[in-house]
């Protein structure tokens, strides 16, 4: 770009010809067009018989949007469009469309409310429930747990309510952040990540319960192979899990678990890549805290070594302690232990929560969790790029916890623009009931990409998803071998009549 822009406006002063003009004009649209993620690749034949059947869908979509802005779905909140993405034809090949890996996701977020209310049908849970909330717990006598009101069994409940059907409904609105009316509910991020808070706490008894940890877990990457990813980074506080009668373990059987389910779900299906854990525990903590969390890191790497990606810190960021407080922890941590930062996940420039980007890379991340604030730092967006570190965006997350309404102001764009090291990823889907990761993609590649931006992007962010994944050596080449078998598959199979 350097080497064009100068000439083009020599040639511009000089009063060129209006074909000079034009050609000059045409380079520079090509060089930028080489820059984005997945434009200086080229497609096979049959690619790009499929890339028409996509583009021509694209354009209908983009192209509508364009004349009619007063109705276009991306400028708003993800809750007033998403009961309609599934008219889009774009989303329908992007959900058949082999995907790769998410790399971003919360374990306790990713099933949606329909699941969580399934389990409130088992044996032997109790409900309280309190003015405007609700507690949950499994337990073979009532619960010791304070109680405002009165702990009954949720059957007992659901029995003598005049209507199963308004009480399960009720229930229900407990487990999502979905409303018809997004902008009077969530002003801000302080309601939105209000809500969003609630919901763990919520949830958490009820995932929490052993017999039910590792269905929820194995269910979940039936949901992310059934949504065409073939590999799962999970982030997870690691929550003890617990009996009936009260017993209570300690993390490290809660990476057992995730340890067993992954091999199973993998034994089940080998078409399957597999699974890693990072172990992601709040960020609003002392340092004593920190020590204790990453003596728990390094014994839950020397159980399950394969199945460990490494370590972050989560939560609201611009609440947390910020990365600054930590650094010779950290540093000392960094010589074996790899790091996967949520960093930059704010609006809030020139703040502490901003500049944790600026520790994350010091630190050595191997990627970085949203990396929102990033185009504000020149000199780490060269960073990003010289040390390869991932950026793992999570679109819909940003537009549901308050951080953009009209994703097309999403600094994704411009990181699709430049060539980053770009990954897609759900973070919560389950808690806004979109799915594992379609999703995203369709939000990303329509409403946040150039208009141009076709199947060459997308599948450079199935690949990338395997490149800035932590697998490593033959474990990552075997993902690349299976992934471009999974994308084969597809395109041989496409069928744009289906579309
Ligand atoms: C595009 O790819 C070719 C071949 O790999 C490479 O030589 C060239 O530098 C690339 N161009 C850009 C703009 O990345
Ligand atoms: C799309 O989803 C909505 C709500 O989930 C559902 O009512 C509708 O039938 C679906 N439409 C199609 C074409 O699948
Ligand atoms: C809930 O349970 C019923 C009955 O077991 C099952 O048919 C349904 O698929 C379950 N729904 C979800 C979302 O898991
Ligand atoms: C059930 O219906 C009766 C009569 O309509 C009403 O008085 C009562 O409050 C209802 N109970 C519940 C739990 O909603
Ligand atoms: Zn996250």
């Amino acid at each position: 770009m350097r080497s064009i822009l100068p000439y083009l406006l020599t040639l511009a002063v000089c009063h060129a010809t209006i074909d000079d003009y034009k050609a000059e004009r045409a380079k520079i649209v090509r060089a930028e067009a080489l820059l984005s993620v997945g434009g200086n690749s080229t497609l096979t034949d049959k690619e790009s018989d499929v890339n028409n059947c996509l583009m021509q869908r694209k354009f209908r979509e983009v192209d509508y949007g364009f004349n009619n802005p007063q109705s276009y779905a991306f400028s708003r909140h993800f809750f007033t469009y998403k009961n309609n993405i599934n008219n889009s034809r774009v989303y329908k090949i992007i959900k058949d469309l082999p995907k790769g890996a998410a790399l971003h996701i919360h374990d306790m977020g990713i099933l949606g409310p329909d699941y969580i209310l399934n389990i409130t049908y088992m044996d032997n849970l109790f409900v309280c429930f309190d003015k405007d909330d609700v507690q949950f717990k499994f337990s073979d006598k009532a619960p010791t747990e304070p109680c405002t009101y009165k702990w009954n069994l949720i059957s007992d409940a659901r029995r003598s309510s005049n209507s199963t059907v308004d009480f399960d409904a009720k229930i229900r609105k407990y487990f999502t952040m979905y409303v018809d009316n997004p902008d009077d509910v969530y002003p801000s991020i302080k309601e939105s990540w209000g809500i969003f808070m609630q919901y763990f706490q919520r949830v958490a008894p009820l995932l929490t319960y052993r017999p039910i940890w590792e269905q929820y877990c194995y269910e979940v990457l039936r949901k992310f192979r059934e949504d065409n990813v073939m590999y799962v980074e999970f982030r997870s506080i690691l929550p003890v899990l617990y009996e009936l009668d009260g017993t209570v373990y300690d993390p490290i059987i809660t990476a057992k678990s995730y340890k067993k389910t992954f091999d199973r779900f993998k034994k089940d299906h080998p078409d399957f890549l597999g699974a890693k854990l990072i172990y992601a525990p709040s960020r609003r903590i002392d340092r004593d805290k920190l020590d204790e969390y990453l003596r728990t890191a390094r014994a839950i790497k020397a159980e399950i070594a394969d199945n460990f990606a490494g370590f972050d810190l989560v939560g609201q960021e611009d609440l947390g302690s910020p990365l600054i407080e930590f650094i010779p922890q950290l540093i000392a941590a960094s010589k074996d232990m790899d790091f996967f930062f949520h960093a930059g996940e704010t609006d809030w420039y020139g703040t502490t929560t901003d500049e944790n980007l600026i520790d994350a890379i010091l630190l050595g991340a191997k990627r970085l969790g949203h990396a929102y604030a990033l185009p504000k730092h020149p000199l780490l967006m060269k960073a990003v790029i010289e040390r390869n570190i991932g950026l793992e965006v999570n679109v819909i997350s940003n537009n549901v916890l308050s951080l953009v309404r009209d994703v097309r102001n999403h600094p994704l764009s411009g990181f699709l623009a430049n060539g980053m090291p770009v990954v897609l990823s759900s973070d919560d889907p389950g808690i806004w009931e979109a799915d594992p990761l379609s999703n995203d993609f369709y939000v990303a590649f329509v409403g946040v990409a150039s208009r141009l931006a076709d199947l060459r992007m997308l599948k450079q962010l199935a690949f990338n998803s395997i490149e800035y994944s932590a697998l490593k050596g033959s474990a990552k080449e075997e993902g690349i071998v299976m992934l471009t078998k999974h994308w084969n598959t597809f395109i041989e199979n496409f069928d744009c009549s289906k579309y």
